[in-house]
């Protein structure tokens, strides 16, 4: 259908381990705080921009009596979840023209989405596949910390490679990326604007920090692993040409990372990045 994202702006794999990392169960706490769901109730959930699907993955582990249903315009990422996650529909769909009927569920759910759609079609469209009373929930990534650890500094091959590429700002504003950005006060304002009642704000501090012992090692090796696809993809997605002794390079410092993490020797290289939690209410006033 429209495979832009997965081909130019970001790959599978990133997409799908930051994701897990940030839907982890670790934070489960900090979102439902905010979603105020019913881990019991047989709610029909809609995620729409799924990606690669970590996060409705992580939804179906969280309310295990949803239905849940996840649509992208990507057919790359949708495939890729279709192999992988059991438990959701996962389909093609375009946020701007949601193929339900009215009034069809009770959530619908998106992360780092709405910063991309036009924001009368990205609400209106919700707002009209929602049941009366159903929730919208519209998670936005803030600002964040990220602090490197000195093993995992840029190599003198992956210098060479980036001096030598345009900036990838102006690359993504060809591909129509972020053009609708809202500011922590724009983003509830908008969703009132366009019609959601009893509007609330909170959000998750997702902290990922390998060597801090509250993690397990399973979480620290997908904390490295993540950061690793991250930059593979990035060189392997510029569409410029590139040698395998950047790869190598690449490799070779995420691999020295996760000895020094296996022997103890501590980092504290850290990323802590703020999730913005959006929730409004689809009220119907009988007149
Ligand atoms: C930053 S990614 C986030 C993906 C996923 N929510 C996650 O957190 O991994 C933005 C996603 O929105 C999707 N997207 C952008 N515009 C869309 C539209 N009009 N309809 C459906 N999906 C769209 C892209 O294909 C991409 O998967």
């Amino acid at each position: 259908m429209n495979n832009v994202w997965s081909e130019h702006v970001q790959g599978i794999m990133t997409l799908y381990l930051s994701r897990k990392l940030r839907f982890g169960d670790v934070f489960f706490e900090q979102y439902n705080r905010v979603f105020r769901l019913d881990t019991e109730a047989n709610l029909k959930i809609l995620e729409i921009g799924c990606g690669p699907g970590a996060l409705a993955e992580s939804l179906h582990r969280w309310y295990p009596k949803a239905e849940i249903t996840a649509i992208d315009r990507d057919s790359n990422f949708i495939s890729f979840a279709q192999d992988k996650i059991a438990g959701v529909t996962f389909m093609e769909g375009d946020a701007t023209r949601l193929p339900f009927a009215d009034n069809s569920f009770d959530v619908t759910i998106s992360n780092t989405v709405q910063e991309h759609v036009e924001p009368s079609a990205f609400w209106g469209e919700q707002k009209r596949v929602l049941k009366p009373d159903g929730v919208c929930l519209c998670l936005s990534a803030r600002k964040g910390l990220h602090c490197q650890a000195p093993c995992l500094e840029m190599t003198k091959e992956e210098k060479e490679f980036w001096e030598n590429i345009p900036e990838a700002e102006s690359e993504l504003e060809k591909y129509g990326v972020c053009q609708y950005p809202m500011t922590e006060a724009e983003l509830p304002a908008s969703m009132e604007e366009n019609g959601f009642s009893d509007v609330t704000t909170g959000y998750a501090v997702i902290d990922l920090t390998p060597d801090a012992r509250k993690y397990s090692s399973q979480m620290a090796e997908l904390m490295i692993e993540a950061k690793r696809q991250n930059d593979l993809e990035a060189i392997k997605s510029s569409y410029h040409e590139y040698d395998e002794k950047v790869i190598n390079a690449v490799n070779a410092k995420y691999e020295e990372r996760l000895r020094l993490y296996h022997e103890g020797i501590n980092q504290w290289d850290t990323s802590v990045s703020l999730t913005m939690i959006v929730r409004g209410s689809k009220r119907v006033y009988k007149g």
